[in-house]
């Protein structure tokens, strides 16, 4: 949660570091600030709400200088509000951060004690205190102050920090924050994710925990330049990497929302991970960056699947794929879940852990416990050198490009994919699955991408269905098997950019009590593809009818039965069944996101939520 951003160059940094926060607002948007040194002192700007307001208030208040920090915030201390917003100045420093400080209530009465006065109510503005009490102590510049004050506090941060005397440094740090560094033409910015460097530089360091970095400008005499130490203050170098992304996958691109450009870039982000990664003439999976040897493979006894949100519906389909095509025990799990109780698990177990951002606070947590137990992980993640990837033995990236969207639509099928190619991989090392089946079934996934542009032809149709569900206030989302996650996320797309209640439910509950709410005010979306549950989803919806249920059905081209039954019907190409959930998913997302859109919400921000959580 929360985005920061750092400058140091030549040019005006605040535009800079603003545009930067754009491109990072989707992991917070409750407030938003910047502090700048003019090469006198440093001013700050602040302001509640989205970034479009410290835009205004930077209108009527410019700063001029080339160096700055800028942060945009999710609220975990401290409600959202504008003396809650970083930077939080103490004495000499301005500071930004982005995680927890666990001890902040304990340094707060330590600090009062010594005489510190508190604006906000954020345990951010104890880390600016406890950097400023050690540049008055004698630290030798800010650098040495910021080693000091982090060597005091426990919690998770990435952090950016001005002092008024040193016109042309930034130190940063992190520990269980992401942050990246970028070495741009005359300037090095440093920010939370690549996609706020990406247009000036694609060239970055990915900062490990426990680094802290200088970062200075360019001077008249010197290039930019950033040194890297522990905390303890030990050199350390990191490798520069050059980024494949561009800066325009991170735009619109003419689309009004990026949702709805990330649910049209569906087809190239299964393209580009399913790239390299198959070999058709042996029916198999090019498996070296799954770091899983064939050995390996046929020991494992059993899988153990974590993640949340989103994510966590692609692992209920990758438990439904690896059982049905490796034959081995999968079990999957909440992140969230798994902390409350003492898993066990064995070194003969693989542990997959599932996240977009490859940061979300409950599955790394998770996939630190299955490690440090003797398990083997591997990570799928779409966020390149995130944390979960970094920890894993193993990692197998989904490339669906940068997702800005809050929801994550692209994101899920690639995951779907990469899941796919895992099970694919798994059965045919331990002699599950023959060349010919492997062949077929990824023959099957290669054609994903041309049959969801199928389905993204008939968009129109579906924005026509969703103008009958503006209005709905609760929602039922039913499913059978294959289909019982897609009716999860088809639920959870729409509550959560339509604020609408929506419900996911495995079709065969039903009767075992959501039945009761059924009536001819409540629209039950079925999604029920001519596939091994067909028929029990069909007399589900015979069973909705019969008591006035509106039904708006997923049925595959061509079935009359459904014809007859349903009030609408999106029509689904006639696919092997195993790739079915990466186009039923389709339409229920573009379902949700006319839904929001027709309300006039804000579908890339919905409120209360940020795209990477990281907190508990
Ligand atoms: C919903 C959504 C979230 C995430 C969840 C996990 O649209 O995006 O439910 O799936 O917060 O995030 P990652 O995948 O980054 O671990």
């Amino acid at each position: 949660m929360c985005g920061i951003v750092g400058y140091a160059g030549r040019q005006s940094a605040a535009p800079i570091i603003v545009d930067g926060l754009r491109r990072l607002e989707y992991r917070g948007y409750d407030s938003a600030g910047v502090a700048i040194h003019d090469g006198r002192g440093i001013e700050t700007v602040r302001a509640l709400g989205k970034l479009r307001a410290l835009g205004d208030a930077l209108a009527k208040r410019p700063l001029e200088g080339a160096l700055g920090i800028g942060h945009t915030r999710w609220a975990t201390h401290g409600r959202p509000s504008e003396e809650n917003a970083h930077p939080h100045v103490a004495g000499k420093v301005a500071l930004v951060h982005n995680g927890i400080i666990e001890n902040h209530a304990a340094l707060r009465r330590e600090l009062a004690a010594d005489g510190a006065r508190f604006g906000s109510e954020t345990d951010t503005e104890i880390l600016a205190h406890l950097v400023d009490r050690a540049l008055s102590r004698g630290a030798v510049n800010l650098f040495d102050a910021v080693r000091v004050a982090l060597s005091e506090v426990t919690g998770a941060y990435a952090i950016a920090v001005l002092s008024v005397d040193e016109p042309n440094t930034i130190v940063a740090a992190r520990h269980g924050s992401p942050l990246v560094l970028g070495y741009g033409e005359n300037e090095m910015l440093c920010g939370s994710d690549i996609s706020a460097l990406l247009s000036h530089t694609r060239d970055m360091v990915f900062l490990e925990d426990g680094d802290v970095v200088e970062l200075r400008g360019p001077t008249s005499s010197e290039g930019p330049s950033a040194r890297i130490t522990t905390i303890a203050g030990a050199a350390v170098e990191r490798p520069r990497k050059r980024i494949d992304w561009s800066p325009t996958m991170a735009e619109r691109g003419g689309f009004k929302h990026f949702m709805l450009k990330e649910i049209h870039e569906q087809p190239d982000a299964i393209a580009a991970t399913l790239r390299g990664r198959i070999d058709l003439e042996n029916g198999d999976v090019h498996g070296s960056e799954i770091g899983l040897s064939p050995e390996v493979v046929r020991g494992i006894r059993r899988v153990y699947i974590v993640a949340c949100g989103t994510s966590f519906h692609a692992s209920l389909l990758g438990r439904y794929w690896i059982e049905s095509l490796a034959g081995v025990q999968t079990v999957v799990e909440l992140g969230s879940e798994l902390a409350n109780r003492k898993a066990v698990f064995c070194d003969d177990d693989l542990v997959i852990a599932v996240s977009q951002s490859g940061e979300t606070f409950d599955t790394l947590a998770a996939a630190k416990a299955a490690k440090s137990r003797g398990a083997r992980v591997l990570a799928i993640a779409n966020v390149l050198d995130s944390a979960i990837p970094r920890l894993a033995h193993g990692e197998l990236y989904t490339r669906a490009g940068p997702e800005i969207g809050v929801a994550s639509t692209k994101c899920f099928t690639a995951q779907l994919t990469a899941l796919l190619l895992v099970a694919v991989y798994l059965g045919r090392q331990r002699g599950a699955l023959d060349a010919t089946q492997g062949a077929s079934l990824l023959e099957g996934l290669c054609a994903v991408p041309g049959f969801i542009n199928e389905l993204l032809g008939d968009a129109d149709y579906v924005r026509s269905i969703a103008t009958s569900l503006v209005d709905a206030t609760d929602v039922l989302f039913l499913g059978r098997g294959l289909n019982y996650p897609i009716a999860l996320e088809g639920a959870l797309k729409l509550k959560e950019i339509s604020y609408a209640h929506a419900e996911g439910y495995a079709a065969g509950e039903m009767k075992h009590g959501p039945i009761a709410l059924i009536d001819s005010s409540l629209p039950v979306v079925v999604v029920a593809p001519r596939d091994a549950s067909y028929d029990k989803a069909l007399g589900n919806v015979q069973e909705v009818r019969a008591r006035e249920g509106r039904v708006i059905a997923l049925a595959t081209k061509g079935d009359e039965a459904m014809h007859d039954l349903a009030e609408h019907i999106v029509w689904l190409p006639d696919a092997p069944e195993h790739v079915l959930p990466l186009l039923t998913v389709v339409p229920l997302q573009l379902l949700a996101y006319y839904v929001a859109s027709r309300k006039g919400h804000d579908v890339d921000q919905p409120r209360n939520l940020a795209k990477t959580v990281t907190v508990e």
